[in-house]
């Protein structure tokens, strides 16, 4: 009998998490849920399993904390759980490297948005590889392609994540490991309120918005096709050519100054 595929999904309890765990579901895959909030991750669990019958493990983990990662690994390598496809979610909007005076936030952050990252994908992709299959997307942001004014701190890191996921994707051709960078534009989900960002949210225009639904299948559909840099949204697939454009930047660059 063959073994039903597994996927690990960090940041599963709310917004674009809890919808690739609802696609992946949907598509048979069982399930490794990872979040800090438990009662939010059972409450999902019990609705994928009953909805479409797949197994579901739940893994509480703050994924800040240096050694997460590791015992993440550990625990399911003792569970003999296999991880075929690892969604990097997980993330949150982050400080201002200039005017946020307290270090250990600064470094709990880049832990959670880069280095867990790269931990996992050190973790769990060498098993892939050497089984034959997999797939990685790792969620980046349009914000990791353009230069934006202030904070400093969640654009570099999100382009540290395209740049390693077009690394990984090079690295890996032929091997049936797919990685892909999905980079998502502004996205109805809790993260802007979580950071306290819902002013600004209501007072943006509607069309720059895209459900997370759409989202997760235009990332899903990326990292089966192994496109390694994907943008979601057919609006920020448009803009990205004047995103990476000199001329673009400079003027991005410029417009900053005040
Ligand atoms: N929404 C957008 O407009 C947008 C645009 C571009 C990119 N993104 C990216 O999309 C990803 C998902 O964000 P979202 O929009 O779905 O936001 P969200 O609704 O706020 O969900 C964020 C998820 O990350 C988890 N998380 C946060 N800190 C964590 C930690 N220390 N350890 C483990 N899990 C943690 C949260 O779970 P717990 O609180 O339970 O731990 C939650 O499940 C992020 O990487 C974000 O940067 C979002």
């Amino acid at each position: 009998m063959t073994r039903k595929r597994t996927a690990l999904i960090t940041g599963a309890s709310a917004g674009l998490g809890a919808e690739f765990a609802r696609q992946l579901a949907a598509a048979g895959y069982n399930l490794v849920l990872v979040a800090r909030r438990r009662d939010k991750l059972e409450a999902l669990a019990a609705d994928l399993h009953q909805q479409f019958g797949v197994d579901v493990l739940i893994e509480a983990a703050d994924l800040s904390e240096q050694g997460a990662p590791r015992a993440l690994f550990d625990a399911l390598h003792a569970g003999n759980t296999e991880v075929d496809f690892l969604v990097n979610n997980a993330g949150v909007a982050g400080s201002d490297l200039l005017t946020d005076r307290d270090w250990d936030e600064h470094r709990a952050f880049f832990q959670l948005m880069m280095l867990a990252v790269a931990e996992l994908c050190h973790l769990f992709i060498p098993g892939m590889r050497e089984r034959g299959f997999g797939r990685v997307i790792n969620v980046a942001s349009v914000a990791g392609r353009i230069p934006r004014v202030g904070g400093c701190n969640y654009g570099p890191s999100k382009a540290y994540l395209i740049a390693l996921s077009e690394d990984l994707a090079v690295t890996l051709h032929g091997s049936g490991v797919n990685v892909c960078a999905l980079c998502p534009g502004y996205t109805h989900t809790d993260f802007h309120s979580t950071a306290g960002l819902q002013d600004m949210k209501d007072a943006m225009p509607g069309f720059l918005w895209y459900d997370a639904a759409v989202v997760v299948r235009e990332g899903l559909w990326a990292v089966e096709r192994g496109k390694p840099i994907y943008l979601s949204g057919r609006l920020y697939r448009w803009l990205d050519p004047l995103f990476q454009s000199l001329l673009t930047r400079r003027l991005f660059r410029l417009a900053s100054r005040h």
